[in-house]
């Protein structure tokens, strides 16, 4: 009987269970994990040899093992450019989408790769992360290739994706996880491919239903079938037995069906995800991280599956149509991040290169137990992007032009508000600014920059002007403290009016209706800001900058750019200092 049909009273059991309502999870959490990522992935970066390898799986001396672009069967290459795509996502750094892009390019070669059922995961994550992110038509086009190659697996007498032709003891087999492989048909049939690869994706999503849940919602890893459809066997490949659930194959339906449901609203997807859901949480441990089978003996904890289900549960819980479950799966999920950010899982202050310990890839074949896995990093940092999907992440002063950077996009024109939190945490900034100039213009020195709010070395506020710097009032800063800027910008007249107000001071005018910097090339948006040091990297921080269109009410402003809500601590602000450690990108010249 399945946990759905068993009645009210098992379902209170497992409301009870996972929601007590305990989670304590924040926006700091995803900030702080934010941070630490920030540096780990910029230092995986710099410890690749190549493009053309990207990570997997930790080695107890702090590397990773890495895989190469070209290899056609393996199906991990796509979470580490995911994951520089998720960084872009956060604070719009170019540095970030180039360096994503980077690593996303070499796997073009894979488009046409009809060897795998794993084309989902090397291309959604990479190709369609960067599609989603910039728009590029480049990326879109590789995506639907790619979907297209991975829909000549399609088995029509079956109705499902052929996984594995690797394996000399399946005939027609298919896996749990190709439940996320699916989603480049689902996609594709919605941006230009034919619709027949929806009917794909439905018939394996329903098939795997079918054959590979059962009825009590655990779950075999693969099924095997004859040409005419019948099953050869099923079982597990890296879960414990045939009879047994393999924690991470459960997180892949989990995850499919969400998704599915996503593309098709078919209630017969809601209802399979809360199935698979259902005995996920019914047989978690009390700090929601499974082991790596829910029946095996032997323990090991992993962490991959903990990141993936809490992902696809606060999918689950926005998408789901009963308020009790909504509330169970947000919870659940929460109580799984909460886990993941303590000391017992969150990878900061520990050798390990990733975000997560305690991951297992192949526990029978005795592969990659106990380590941090790229895939587990990826879905952790999705989570964190549904939790709050532009997180108040602070922006750093950054000594180079080129990181100095955040996009603002194409939107910002004509006259424009803008607001933001500056904090100097360095007593001599010797003239850091922060500047803006058009979105089409890359900033390579001071000059790019139409206006500025500056640092001067005499330690007070100074606004660029013209050929100069002006200050109606010598307004000091102090190292520390957190002044709120309010700028005026009228691109047209190429004016701003700045105004200042220290804390716990009224608000003062600092300039008013000052000139653009004369040699500054012309200003067509508000397209791009830059926070630039000139003494080490953060030696200031810029907090909740938002750019707003003002309305026809008087004093009334409508958020453009949006800013993040909630603000942070100081004392946590303080333990986000830590500069990065490495930079990839073309240093700008250091002309002032
Ligand atoms: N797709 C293989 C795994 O989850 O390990």
């Amino acid at each position: 009987m399945s946990l759905r049909g068993s009645g009210v009273g098992l379902w209170w059991t497992l409301a009870l269970l996972v929601a007590p309502g305990a989670h304590a999870f924040s926006d700091a959490d995803a900030v702080r994990v934010f941070t630490f990522a920030r540096a780990q992935l910029a230092d995986t970066t710099a410890e690749m040899p190549s493009v053309n390898r990207s990570p997997k799986a930790s080695l107890s001396n702090g590397t990773w093992t890495t895989v190469a672009n070209t290899d056609r069967i393996a199906w991990t290459q796509g979470f580490f450019p995911g994951s520089m795509w998720f960084m872009y996502q956060v604070a719009s750094e170019p540095v970030w989408r180039d360096r994503a892009d980077l690593w996303t390019r070499p796997l073009e070669v894979q488009k046409t790769n009809t060897e795998t059922h794993d084309l989902g995961f090397k291309m959604f994550l990479s190709y369609g992360n960067a599609w989603r992110l910039t728009g590029n038509t480049y990326y879109r086009d590789v995506l639907l290739t790619s979907a297209g190659s991975l829909a000549t697996r399609y088995n029509s007498t079956i109705g499902i994706i052929d996984c594995c032709d690797w394996n000399p003891n399946w005939d027609i087999p298919l896996v749990t996880d190709t439940m996320v492989d699916i989603e480049l048909l689902l996609w594709g049939a919605q941006n230009g491919g034919p619709a027949v690869w929806r009917t794909m994706a439905v018939n394996h999503a329903l098939k795997t239903l079918a054959d590979a849940v059962r009825p009590d919602g655990s779950s075999y890893h693969y099924v095997d079938y004859r040409a005419n459809g019948t099953i050869r066997s099923r079982g597990t490949f890296q879960g414990y037995s045939s009879t047994s659930t393999w924690a991470r194959g459960q997180a892949w339906l989990i995850y499919g069906y969400t998704m599915v449901y996503r593309y098709t609203g078919d209630a017969r997807f809601l209802d399979a995800a809360r199935k698979v859901t259902d005995y996920y949480l019914a047989n978690l441990p009390a700090d929601r991280v499974p082991n790596w089978d829910f029946n095996a003996p032997s323990q090991s904890k992993d962490s991959s599956a903990a990141a993936i289900v809490a992902s696809a549960l606060l999918e689950l819980s926005a998408l789901e149509t009963d308020a009790a479950r909504r509330t169970t799966y947000r919870d659940a999920a929460l109580g799984m991040l909460d886990s993941l950010v303590s000391p017992a899982y969150f990878a900061q202050g520990t050798n390990s290169p990733g975000l997560l310990l305690h991951g297992v890839g192949n526990f029978p074949a005795g592969q990659e137990i106990n380590v941090s896995l790229i895939y587990g990093d990826y879905y952790f940092l999705e989570a964190l992007l549904r939790f709050n999907p532009r997180p108040n992440y602070p922006w750093y002063s950054k000594l180079d032009f080129y990181r100095s950077q955040h996009l603002l996009g194409t939107t910002n024109t004509g006259i424009r508000n803008v607001e933001f939190d500056l904090t100097p945490l360095a007593d001599n900034l010797n003239g850091g600014v922060v500047g803006w100039t058009d979105s089409s213009t890359e900033v390579t020195s001071f000059t790019r920059l139409n206006m500025a709010v500056r640092m001067s070395p005499e330690g007070i506020f100074q606004v660029r002007n013209g050929g100069g710097y002006s200050w109606i009032r010598r307004v000091p800063y102090v190292r520390g403290q957190t002044y709120h800027f309010r700028m005026r910008v009228d691109l047209n007249a190429r004016r701003y009016t700045v105004w200042v107000t220290p804390p716990g001071a009224a608000e003062l005018l600092l300039v008013d209706n000052v000139a653009f910097r004369s040699d500054a090339p012309a200003i067509n948006d508000l397209g791009r800001a830059a926070v630039i040091s000139t003494v080490v990297d953060s030696d200031f921080r810029v907090n909740n900058h938002r750019v707003l269109a003002p309305t026809l009410a008087p004093g009334v402003a409508q958020a453009v750019e949006a800013a993040p809500p909630v603000p942070l601590p100081e004392a946590l602000w303080r333990e986000l200092d830590a500069p990065e450690r490495v930079s990839t990108g073309p240093a700008g010249p250091s002309e002032r």
